[in-house]
């Protein structure tokens, strides 16, 4: 397990007036949304790692083995079964439409993900060598969405509006940005396997995340009033990026 987390990052998806006291309360039945209240954090690992990461063309990709990808993972005893249900849940939705296949952690796996209840919502970017902690908070992580986005991170996808074309079709108001949180925003070479940017995606941020003023801070150039981050499942290009970057159909 990789003890050192450089550093984390804290999204908090709350609706603007209520941004500061989520931060660190995370109670998202005081909230207007429901769904998401904190939404995904990279965990930097020590090696350099950069809607797919640049790093999964140099071996941060989880392997093959026949038709499918296996990814161990090992949930917490610190969850209520209740609370266990929701991720395995999430877990398994990946088995729907993809090829990736969670599974139970057995003796000898040596990269697996382990999933506890840590400060917020968080992954790791693509497979460490060796086991890589997943956060998912008791208070604020468990839904479907979220299981799926810090997965989605484990398995090399980085946010929506950090991707390489995202300039054609949104604009990041650096101006509306909490300070220190810009680098959340800032532009990555992603693979976006021929797919389309997709507000719908479970990988997108909310249009008002990280606001210091209340004023959005990404907007679509097609809409400029359109309210997006708040899927609740992920969306066909969620899939079609799984199933391309991982070869499912092959
Ligand atoms: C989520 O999406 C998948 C694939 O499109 C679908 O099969 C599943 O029923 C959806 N689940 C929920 C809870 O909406
Ligand atoms: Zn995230």
């Amino acid at each position: 397990m990789t003890p050192a987390l450089l550093f984390i990052l804290f999204l908090s998806m709350a609706d603007v007036s209520m941004v500061s006291f989520l931060k660190w309360s995370f109670d998202i039945k005081l909230h207007f949304f429901p769904l998401i209240v904190l939404y995904g954090d990279i965990a930097e690992p020590k090696t350099s790692s950069r809607n797919a990461d640049p790093c999964t063309a140099i071996g941060c990709k989880w392997p093959k083995s026949g038709r499918y990808v296996n990814v161990p993972y090992y949930i917490s005893s610190d969850y209520s079964e209740y609370e266990r249900n929701i991720i395995l849940r999430g877990l398994q939705s990946f088995s729907l439409s993809t090829c990736i296949r969670l599974v139970p952690w057995k003796s000898g796996d040596r990269d697996y993900i382990y999933i506890e209840s840590k400060d917020g919502c968080w992954s790791y970017l693509g497979r460490q060598n060796g086991g890589q902690y997943v956060s998912l908070a008791k208070n604020g992580c468990l839904y479907q969405s979220t299981v799926q986005h810090e997965v989605l991170h484990a398995l090399g996808f980085n946010h929506e509006q950090v991707r390489s074309d995202r300039d054609t079709y949104v604009r990041i108001l650096f101006e509306n940005i909490e300070p220190g949180r810009e680098f959340a925003f800032e532009k990555k070479q992603t693979n976006n396997l021929g797919t389309p940017y997709d507000f719908n995606s479970v990988m997108e941020y909310r249009n008002d995340a990280f606001s210091k003023n209340g004023k959005p801070t990404i907007v679509a150039k097609c809409n400029p009033y359109m309210k997006f981050g708040n899927a609740e499942n992920m969306s066909a290009n969620d899939i079609l990026r799984i199933n391309k970057l991982y070869e499912c159909s092959e």
